[in-house]
C-alpha cells in the first residue's frame, strides 16, 4: 500500500505561509517520495494552496459539514471544499470532538458527506490519556471506529488516523509496540466491518511525528502513513519526514492520488 504523508495545519496559516506549500511541493517534485503527499489547510487558504501546489501534491480541508447546503452560517460543505481545490478532508479530529462536541455519529455523517462529494475522508480516532492509563485504548478505538465510519465504507476511499490525544502536540509518542498493537486492532476492526475494503484502508498514525521518529513509525506493520501537525507547518520539518521514506523508484508518477 502506498503510504500517505499528510499534514494538518490546524488554525495556522496566512497568505504569507503559502511559500511553505510551494517549498514542500518543490521537494516532492525534486525528490519524489514513495508516498502520497497531502497538506490539509484552513478553508480560507484552500483555493490559494491548491493553486500554489498546482497538482504537485494534494491539498485537503480540516473539517466539513455533514450537510449538502442550506442555512448553516459559518459552515462549509464537502462540495465547497472540493470546489476550492481539496481532494481530501480530515473529519473527527480530536480537537473538533473536544471543542465542538462532535460525536461519532456526527463524524460518520461528515465522512459520508465527504465521500458523496468525491473527497477522501481521513477519520480521526484516539484515546485520552486517562483511557490510555486505564488500559482501555483498544476498546475505545474499536468503539470509535464502529461509530465514526460511514456505512458505505467499501466505496468511500476513507482512511483512519489513530491519534492518541496524549501524543498530540506533546512530544510524547507511544512506543513502537504500542502503535503496532493499536494499528493491528484497528485493522481487525476494519476487516470485521468491511472485509476486503477494510484490509485496503490506510491507517495513519498521528501525534508528535517528526523527521526524527517518522522512519521507525512508518516501518511498523499496519502503519500506512502519518498525520502531522506541528512538523507540517514548515517545509524544512515536513521534508525531514519525507526523507524518512525511501526514494520512489518510478520517478515518473506524481504522488497526488488520494
Ligand atoms: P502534532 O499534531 O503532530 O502537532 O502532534 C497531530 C495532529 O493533531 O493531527
Amino acid at each position: 500500500m502506498q503510504p500517505l504523508i499528510a499534514g494538518n495545519w490546524k488554525m495556522h496559516g496566512l497568505a504569507a505561509q503559502l511559500s511553505e506549500i510551494d517549498a514542500i511541493a518543490a521537494t516532492v517534485i525534486a525528490r519524489p517520495p514513495a508516498a502520497d503527499v497531502l497538506i490539509c489547510v484552513p478553508a480560507t487558504l484552500l483555493f490559494r494552496a491548491a493553486q500554489t501546489a498546482a497538482g504537485r501534491m494534494a491539498i485537503g480541508g480540516e473539517d466539513c459539514s455533514a450537510e449538502v447546503c442550506g442555512a448553516f452560517t459559518g459552515d462549509f460543505s464537502a462540495a465547497m471544499l472540493k470546489d476550492a481545490g481539496a481532494t481530501a478532508v480530515i473529519v473527527g479530529h480530536s480537537e473538533r470532538r473536544k471543542h465542538h462536541g462532535e460525536t461519532d455519529a456526527m463524524v460518520a455523517a461528515k465522512a459520508k458527506a465527504a465521500s458523496r462529494s468525491g473527497l477522501s475522508a481521513i477519520v480521526c480516532i484516539g484515546e485520552t490519556e486517562a483511557q490510555h492509563r486505564a488500559g482501555n485504548t483498544l476498546a475505545v478505538c474499536g468503539e470509535q471506529i464502529k461509530g465514526s465510519l460511514p456505512a458505505d465504507l467499501a466505496r468511500s476511499g476513507t482512511a483512519i488516523a489513530y491519534e492518541p490525544l496524549w501524543a498530540i502536540g506533546s512530544g510524547h509518542v507511544p512506543t513502537h509496540d504500542q502503535i503496532a498493537e493499536v494499528h493491528q486492532h484497528i485493522r481487525k476492526c476494519l476487516m470485521e466491518l468491511a472485509a476486503c475494503a477494510g484490509a485496503e484502508m490506510r491507517i495513519l498514525y498521528g501525534g508528535s511525528v517528526t523527521g526524527d521518529n517518522a522512519h521507525g513509525i512508518l516501518a511498523l506493520e499496519n502503519v500506512d502513513g502519518v498525520l502531522i501537525g506541528g512538523a507540517s507547518l514548515h517545509a524544512v520539518d515536513f521534508d525531514a519526514v519525507l526523507r524518512a521514506l525511501p526514494d520512489r523508484l518510478d520517478r515518473g508518477s506524481l504522488p497526488t492520488q488520494l
